[in-house]
């Protein structure tokens, strides 16, 4: 029993140090507790294991910064440079206005395959203290950049099976050495691509065009050299394999009320093949 005990004090004390590692302090933080949010914000958003209240809502083995890499402060597509100047806003896909920690709390349903956690829980408002920082002196209600020509729509009306077999090409080429034959990943250090173990059907990523969007400028990481029909290739390869469906209701607290989660749109299913769907592809003629 004693020894049991030393052990999980031992295991504990690894954890809390690799997190600490992880996450250097921050430079130019506010003094007193709202440094401490901004900086315990940003710990839980670079490593999920930095807060054991954080791992009850996660639901997959991601962190956030693998998505938002270096905690969303670059200049690549996923930084939250002016996501909170930008809330609160309207979402087409709640169609509602939502606010900065809603949003938050929509990636853990979706990115994080996880519960929504409540929107003045801890985790979420040290999130929002984090990326609030980030902007710290830019205006509010700033309004949305102009939208970036999207090369991926003329791309995603052409494609067919040679475009799929050319990303797993692609794939086994540039990205299997990190992230596995089978997109599983290596725990601790490199993310699932898909599987149980990655982001849902419903996060941003399942979408083509934003998956391609994103690969191009992030991977392979550190070395981000993909032109446009390559990332879109991959992209398309990615999100053709297995993941989790998704089922907003399963990712509601049981018994939350309908006036406190704050979206118009109430039931929601997606699955891999309802994705493509939407975005005029069918899986079948694909694979
Ligand atoms: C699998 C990748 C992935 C993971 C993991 C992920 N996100 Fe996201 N997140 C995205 C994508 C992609 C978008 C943009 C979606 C879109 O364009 O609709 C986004 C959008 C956001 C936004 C809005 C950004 C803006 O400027 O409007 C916030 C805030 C956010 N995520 C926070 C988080 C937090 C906090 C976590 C961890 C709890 C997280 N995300 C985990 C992919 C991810
Ligand atoms: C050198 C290793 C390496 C290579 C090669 C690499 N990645 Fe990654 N990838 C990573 C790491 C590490 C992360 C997490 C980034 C972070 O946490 O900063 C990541 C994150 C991701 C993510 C978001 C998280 C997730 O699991 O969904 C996607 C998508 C992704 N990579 C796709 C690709 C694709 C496609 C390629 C091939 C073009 C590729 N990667 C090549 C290391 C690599």
């Amino acid at each position: 029993m004693r020894s049991f005990h030393l052990l999980a004090l031992a295991l504990a004390a690894t954890g809390a140090a690799s997190a600490a590692a992880a996450t250097a302090p921050l430079a130019g933080l506010p003094t007193g507790p709202l440094g401490q949010a901004v900086q315990h914000g940003h710990a839980m958003i670079m490593n999920p294991d930095a807060d054991p209240d954080m791992k009850t809502y996660v639901g997959n083995a991601l962190s956030c910064a693998n998505c938002h890499t270096e905690g969303g402060d670059n200049d690549h597509p996923g930084n939250f440079r002016f996501t909170a100047s930008r809330y609160p806003s309207y979402s087409k896909r709640e169609n509602a206005v939502i606010t900065l920690e809603d949003r938050i709390a929509n990636c853990f349903m979706r990115s994080m395959n996880g519960m929504r956690p409540e929107t003045d829980s801890r985790v979420v408002v040290d999130m929002a203290a984090y990326i609030a920082w980030l902007d710290r002196g830019k205006p509010i209600m700033a309004p949305p950049p102009p939208a970036p020509p999207d090369p991926y729509k003329a791309m995603l009306h052409a494609a067919g099976r040679a475009d799929v077999l050319a990303g797993a090409g692609l794939y086994k080429e540039r990205c299997a050495a990190c992230h596995g034959a089978t997109g599983a990943g290596v725990a601790g250090s490199f993310p699932p691509l898909w599987g149980p173990d990655s982001y849902n059907a419903g996060a941003g990523l399942a979408n083509v065009s934003k998956l391609a969007r994103w690969v191009k400028g992030n991977m392979p990481l550190g070395n981000a050299h993909l032109d446009e029909k390559q990332a879109f290739q991959l992209a398309l390869f990615v999100d053709t394999q297995a993941r989790p469906d998704f089922v907003l209701s399963q990712h509601l607290p049981a018994g939350i009320r309908p006036q406190d989660y704050n979206a118009q749109v109430r039931s929601e299913t997606d699955t891999v093949q309802s994705n493509l769907r939407k975005q005029g592809l069918s899986l079948s003629a694909l694979r």
